[in-house]
């Protein structure tokens, strides 16, 4: 029995519903996680009353209980295992944080080397791999590059898709959080027709993220050390965000007893929505799209205008009603990157500053809580690097994988998993009766393709 199910045998607490319609009350049990607000527990709500639900987007309802990531989004907290993304970005590293996530600790000295050893031998893929990015035209977007490839490790990695056997279980973890990188380093070198780079084990993961991106047979890239400081911390800040699009997307599909490989696949498909990661690109593409700073105001009417379908991109979050802390670290190492790169009056830093500060100041984002992001000063990171835009979804999902796999690892040892199925409320036609083609009514249904 989990800890909650105990909780809750002992306190009892319960919230009381009362049907109207037919007089009755049912005692609805409330359980307390150890943070954040309590929650009803409804599972034999369809049972007792013959009711579902209805919460379009998740916006009231705990998909699962988790002990990886805590966000209390009004404070502006974000926690990994209890430990603050602060605390993190500022004094981890990222091979660190993975640890952290996968197992619940910080390792000690001995265990962090053994863990860097292990990711630092995984990183390598399958020659036969290689193959597989060709059939791919080169002009495809690296996020589709992704989906397949990272699809099709379970064709290449069968002695680790038996996930009931821990051992395959961790071996997987361990492949994902290593090959991704390289993955995604291949889909850019791939779109830009240059030839891979294998890895180097002497370097520490973001710097061999760094090195297999930028280096060229004929010109190895040096790697300064405050650009592989600033990719490792957004590797950090993106690493988990509990229950988010993707994340549920990873839990979903592997509570049907999908493969790990499988599941992270669907989660970088998920992850591509503009709404979701592909936010940081559409970023760049605004600040390109106002200009100037002239313009500002302009943009931030069409934003408030409900009847334009634009909106501040990088701003806004489901959970964060106070600035994102993310955002935060992510504006400081903006600044720290432009200044070790000698960028003086970058346009796009000067428009997203002012952008923020006028947004910050009106009522329309005051009143609806709407703060910037981690996307909203990730983007010019990126790109004061030298990475094109549309690597940057790429690079959120490199950073997410652990998440991913951490929380499908909870997933599969926790004792309540089910497979995941949502009810609906079903809102379409009654019962009718089928009717013989020469007797059906002409409908205009498919006018808009007959036209063509
Ligand atoms: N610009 C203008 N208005 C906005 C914005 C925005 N960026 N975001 C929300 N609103 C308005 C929205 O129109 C709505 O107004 P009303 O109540 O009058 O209908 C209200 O604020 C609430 O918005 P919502 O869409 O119901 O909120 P949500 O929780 O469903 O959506 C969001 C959250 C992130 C999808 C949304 O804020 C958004 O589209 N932001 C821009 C895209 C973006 O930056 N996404 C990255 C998210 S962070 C990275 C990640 O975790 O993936």
């Amino acid at each position: 029995m989990s800890d909650f199910q105990e909780y809750n045998k002992n306190n009892l607490k319960s919230f009381t519903l009362f049907d109207n319609e037919n007089g009755q009350s049912y005692d609805v049990p409330i359980i307390e996680g150890s943070e954040g607000p309590k929650v009803l527990d409804i599972r034999d709500l369809y049972k007792k009353t013959g009711m579902f639900t209805f919460d379009p987007g998740f916006t009231s309802t705990a998909s699962c209980s988790s002990e990886i990531t805590f966000i209390d989004g009004h404070k502006g907290i974000l926690r990994h295992r209890g430990y603050d993304i602060k605390d993190l970005a500022y004094h981890s590293n990222f091979l660190e944080v993975c640890y952290l996530l996968l197992h619940g600790e910080l390792p000690s000295q001995e265990d962090k080397s053994k863990f860097q050893n292990v990711i630092t031998n995984h990183t390598m893929l399958n020659e036969q791999l290689v193959y597989f990015y060709r059939g791919f035209r080169r002009d495809a977007h690296p996020m589709a590059i992704m989906v397949g490839v990272v699809g099709a490790l379970s064709a290449f990695y069968h002695d680790s898709t038996d996930f009931s056997d821990i051992n395959q279980r961790m071996i997987a973890c361990h492949r994902l959080i290593a090959k991704i990188a390289t993955i995604g380093a291949m889909a850019y070198k791939y779109s830009i027709g240059q030839p891979f780079v294998y890895p180097q084990n002497h370097l520490s993961y973001s710097e061999n993220f760094l090195h297999m991106t930028f280096s060229l047979p004929t010109n190895n890239y040096k790697v300064n050390p405050v650009i592989a400081k600033a990719m490792d911390r957004f590797f950090i800040l993106h690493a988990d965000h509990e229950q988010n699009a993707s994340t549920s997307t990873v839990r979903l599909a592997g509570s049907s007893g999908a493969n790990p490989f499988a599941c992270i696949a669907a989660g970088i498909a998920s992850l591509w929505g503009p709404a979701h990661g592909g936010a940081n690109e559409a970023v760049i593409r605004m600040l390109e799209e106002i200009g100037d700073v002239s313009n500002i105001d302009k943009y931030i009417e069409k934003a408030k205008d409900k009847d334009d379908p634009f909106r501040l991109m990088g701003f806004g979050h489901r959970v964060y009603k106070n600035y994102d802390p993310r955002a935060d670290v992510m504006k400081k190492t903006a600044h720290e990157i432009l200044e070790e790169l000698n960028i003086k009056d970058d346009p796009l830093l000067k428009t997203a500053l002012q952008l923020e500060e006028i947004a910050l100041k009106d009522k329309y984002f005051i009143d609806k809580k709407l703060y910037p992001n981690v996307d909203f000063y990730s983007g010019i990171i990126l790109k004061a690097i030298g990475f094109p835009t549309s690597m940057f979804t790429v690079l959120f999902a490199i950073g997410r994988t652990v998440g991913w796999i951490s929380q499908w690892k909870e997933m599969i040892e926790d004792p309540v998993n089910k497979i995941g199925r949502p009810r609906q409320l079903y809102n379409g036609k009654n019962s009718r009766s089928y009717e013989e083609v020469n007797r059906r009514e002409k409908k205009s249904i498919f006018q808009w393709l007959w036209k063509k």
